[in-house]
């Protein structure tokens, strides 16, 4: 099936009691057993619950996994897949992960003795030169965020192949719409549904997808042990939002390409990253592993007081933490997405306090160029 298709037809698109065609929201914790001797497909809400299911099972057709399981939000996502690993274990990590994973790995889990490295993966021996004999998961973001950095997942995937590791990724920038991981061997993909696939800035989910069914039980028996599952009236609205996902994406990053291509020709900024542009170093290998470029462009301003202000002149935009919603965006990584990241190690990492992050929304390019212009222009003049 075409993913346009898939994205409306994939998983379950009506509801099977009525034919409604939307899966109604149950909003209940507990189900009537007829038989306390043979209990039936549901028995309490932590364990599953009919809206939650349409949602795992649509997602899991759309990223082509064997299970799919939703959590309260990408962090619970991201932290209950990190509970398939034991003290001791080591895993290596994308050094350009999102924030809060970095947070997670380097206290709750650092605590819980996991052993982390983080590299830059867009070069594979540097993955290989950290291997330990206890390493037992590779964890990958590409694009990476904010720096747009793209990693070969093929090659991710033949290492993880060979010595035996899990190999997650954490797929939120692109969406299965834009790349499908588990079609190239991973094991895990991992989702903050609050971004694209929700799609409207109102709802805060997590999703996971499990290549094999093995894989996906012993996730299933975290999500209902640790509990940190989505509940029916979000996982409502994440079906909502992903059956526009395909018509979201294409426009907004039709509208991001754009916006990048203009910015390149903006005097104050200094630097543009977006993977739709030729000249990124990382164009080539994306465009062999993903379909699109997404909705996210990011650009460095010479003077950090510059893109400061530009967060409080925007009128468009909001000036917020997140991004995948039907407004843009406008973000500063270095008090936001990446304030859990040490000053130092955030700037060795070159995201520094001139980077600003854009998620370009549905709103017309031209009036979002308007609104960056005017931004900036305050600044120069
Ligand atoms: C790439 C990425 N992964 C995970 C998360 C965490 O998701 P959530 O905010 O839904 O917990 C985010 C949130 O910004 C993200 O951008």
């Amino acid at each position: 099936m075409n993913p346009r298709t898939a994205i409306l037809h994939g998983g379950p698109d009506r509801d099977p009691f009525t034919g409604a065609s939307s899966i109604p929201v149950y909003q209940a914790s507990t189900y009537h057993q007829d038989d306390p001797q043979r209990i039936g497909k549901y028995e309490y809400a932590r364990g599953g619950n009919p809206t939650r299911d349409a949602l795992e099972q649509t997602i899991a057709a759309l990223e082509g996994g064997a299970q799919g399981l939703a959590f309260a939000s990408g962090m619970a996502a991201t932290c209950s897949v990190l509970l398939l690993l034991q003290p001791g274990d080591h895993v290596v990590v994308s050094h350009d992960i999102y924030g809060g994973t970095y947070r997670a790995l380097t206290t709750l889990f650092r605590r819980w003795q996991l052993q982390v490295d983080f590299v830059d993966m867009t070069q594979p021996d540097k993955v290989r030169a950290v291997l330990r004999s206890t390493t037992r998961a590779l964890f990958v973001e590409t694009p990476a965020n904010p720096l747009q950095q793209i990693t070969d997942l093929r090659a991710m995937v033949a290492i993880a192949q060979e010595r035996g590791l899990l190999a997650i990724i954490d797929n939120t920038f692109m969406s299965p719409y834009l790349q499908r991981p588990l079609a190239l061997g991973f094991d895990v993909v991992i989702h903050s549904a609050t971004k694209f696939l929700g799609g409207h800035s109102d709802l805060l989910a997590g999703l996971v997808v499990a290549r094999e069914e093995g894989v996906g039980k012993r996730l299933r028996a975290i999500q209902n042990t640790f509990g940190a599952v989505l509940g029916p009236q979000d996982a409502w609205l994440t079906l909502r939002g992903i059956k526009t996902l395909a018509a979201r994406m294409d426009a907004q990053q039709a509208a991001a390409t754009a916006i990048a291509e203009w910015l390149q020709t903006v005097p104050p900024v200094r630097r543009v990253y977006f993977p739709g542009l030729p000249d990124h170093p990382g164009y080539a290998l994306h465009h062999s592993q993903a379909d699109g470029p997404g909705a996210v462009v990011s650009f460095e301003l010479a003077e950090p007081v510059a893109a400061r202000s530009l967060l409080k002149r925007v009128r468009l935009m909001l000036a917020a933490v997140s991004l995948g919603g039907v407004e843009s965006i406008l973000s500063y990584p270095a008090t936001m997405s990446h304030a859990g990241m040490p000053r130092e190690e955030r700037h060795r990492r070159g995201i520094t306090d001139g980077l600003v992050r854009l998620s370009v929304g549905l709103e017309a390019a031209e009036d979002l160029m308007a609104d960056l212009q005017q931004g900036l222009k305050q600044e120069e003049g």
